[in-house]
């Protein structure tokens, strides 16, 4: 007997193993267009040296600023087209040196052209080394 040929068990499921990764492909950027994200893994930033009541150290992503008893983190990524900013000890306040822009050591916007505040960190203090952690 000659007739449509038999598709096996096997092949079906295959097929429709690549069925699902096909519609799992499309549905991912799908996802990404209507604004879904996965969150994201928070870095925590472990600081060895203790900063001096007045003083600031200065990291890659971030600036630890310590006045008398607070320390907080903020962010150096200038939020008009993210330039990396400098803390101008004078005037004590972070500028962009693309174009400008101005914040204040707690991440408030003093003069644009970017339009928003930068982002602040979480800091946990200890008493001993490490001495701060900045969670990213
Ligand atoms: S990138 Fe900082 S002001 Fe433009």
């Amino acid at each position: 007997m000659h007739g449509a040929p038999r598709i096996t068990r096997r092949a079906l499921t295959t097929r429709r193993i690549f069925l699902g990764l096909g519609l799992l492909s499309l549905l991912y950027p799908l996802l990404r267009f209507i604004g879904f994200r996965l969150p994201r893994k928070p870095q925590l930033i472990e600081v060895a040296k203790k900063i001096v009541p007045g003083k600031q150290q200065q990291f890659p992503q971030f600036i630890l600023f310590a006045r008398e008893n607070r320390v907080w983190a903020v962010s150096r990524k200038c939020t008009h087209l993210g330039c990396t900013l400098h803390y101008v000890e004078k005037e004590d306040l972070l500028e962009c040196p693309c174009h400008q822009s101005r914040f204040a050591t707690d991440g408030r916007l003093l003069n644009g052209p970017a339009k928003t505040a930068l982002a602040t960190y979480p800091v946990e203090q200890r008493q001993e080394p490490p001495f701060y952690i900045v969670t990213l």
